[in-house]
């Protein structure tokens, strides 16, 4: 039908958002599990309607250009958006939208999941024992960290961070958090939440957990001087975006056991190259972006990420906008 929205989608996503794309536009959907090459991704968004990306396409100016004045909506299958220009958007008059809270719980799960697994070397165990180096119950044997009335330092408290701190209060666990937005005092009260100084939080904490979004201000938030600050025997986990962590910083500390090991969701850049000094560390855990990979919260996200998609080449307002502005004066 000629008066059908044209959508871009920028890789398979699941059917439950899908479906409704294709029901309701002319959709170009790329089919490879690789993204779309730089070339290829603008050539396909030129004269579409809307444009379902994902974080590995950088929404830029060049990107906003090329799909041409006609362009309405970009939306996000994730809740970060560190790969839009979100300014660029809103100069052109295009909405952009996310996915939040559809993924909160799935996330935090995972970085429980990595807290726990660096702390008490799950990983490295699992090696261990498949490299025939299980000789013998030892009293010395791949120590690690006590979880269980630990202290945890959580760096973003926004509603992954809280999510997180749920379950570590569920370990009898001490909560330090820093956020430089005012979260809910409701909800620090009953998380029973300290708010700290991030050197003091570095400090203090057993388990430092990063839940920041990726902005200017917390590019390599974790550099060698909160490294060096933090105990000998702390863990850090990182499920936010790749580049809060400085991983040259972040090799010394877990090389030189400045503290006793990492798990990592997400790193820099991504995919990590298999030649990645970390990769070479026993106290290093990383995993492939996964943090929000459960197939009930894909779905989720596939459904949201569609909705904003179809809601934006219907000229209404999105569900989850990141951009509201983008509204005023309408
Ligand atoms: C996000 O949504 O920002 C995650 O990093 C991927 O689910």
């Amino acid at each position: 039908m000629a008066d059908r929205p044209r959508v871009f989608v920028s890789r398979r996503i699941p059917d439950e958002g899908l479906d409704l794309i294709l029901a309701a536009a002319d959709a170009t959907i790329w089919p490879d599990e690789m993204p779309p090459p730089r070339g290829e991704l603008l050539r396909s968004i030129e004269g579409m309607d809307g444009v379902l990306a994902l974080l590995t396409d950088r929404v830029d100016a060049e990107f906003l250009d090329r799909a041409g004045p006609q362009l309405k909506v970009v939306s996000n299958y994730a809740v970060g958006f560190d790969n839009i220009v979100v300014p660029e958007a809103t100069a052109r008059g295009v909405a952009v939208g996310n996915t939040p809270g559809a993924l909160t719980e799935t996330t935090a799960d995972l970085a429980f999941a990595l807290l726990m697994a660096a702390g008490r070397r799950v990983a490295e165990g699992d090696r261990y024992v498949r490299a025939g180096k299980w000789k013998t119950w030892g009293p010395l044997l791949l120590l690690g960290t006590d979880v269980w009335g630990a202290t945890i330092g959580i760096v973003g408290f926004g509603r992954i961070g809280q999510a997180m701190a749920r379950r570590a209060r569920g370990f009898n666990m001490t909560v330090l958090f820093h956020d430089v937005m005012d979260p809910p005092a409701d909800v620090v009260a009953e998380i029973g939440a300290q708010r700290v100084p991030l050197d003091e939080l570095f400090s203090r904490s057993d388990f430092v957990s990063l839940h920041t979004n990726l902005t200017a201000e917390t590019r390599h938030l974790v550099n060698e001087e909160r490294l060096r600050s933090m105990k000998p025997t702390a863990v850090l986990v990182n499920s936010s975006r790749g580049p809060v962590v400085d991983q040259r910083a972040l090799y010394r500390a877990l090389s030189e056991g400045w503290i006793l090991g990492a798990g990592l969701d997400v790193t820099d850049p991504e995919p990590m190259p298999v030649d990645e000094p970390l990769l070479t560390l026993e106290n290093c855990l990383v995993v492939p972006h996964i943090a929000s990979a459960s197939r009930a919260t894909r779905a989720k996200m596939a459904v949201m990420a569609a909705e904003n998609l179809l809601a934006g080449v219907r000229g209404e307002r999105l569900p989850t906008p990141v951009n509201p502005e983008v509204y005023e004066g309408r």
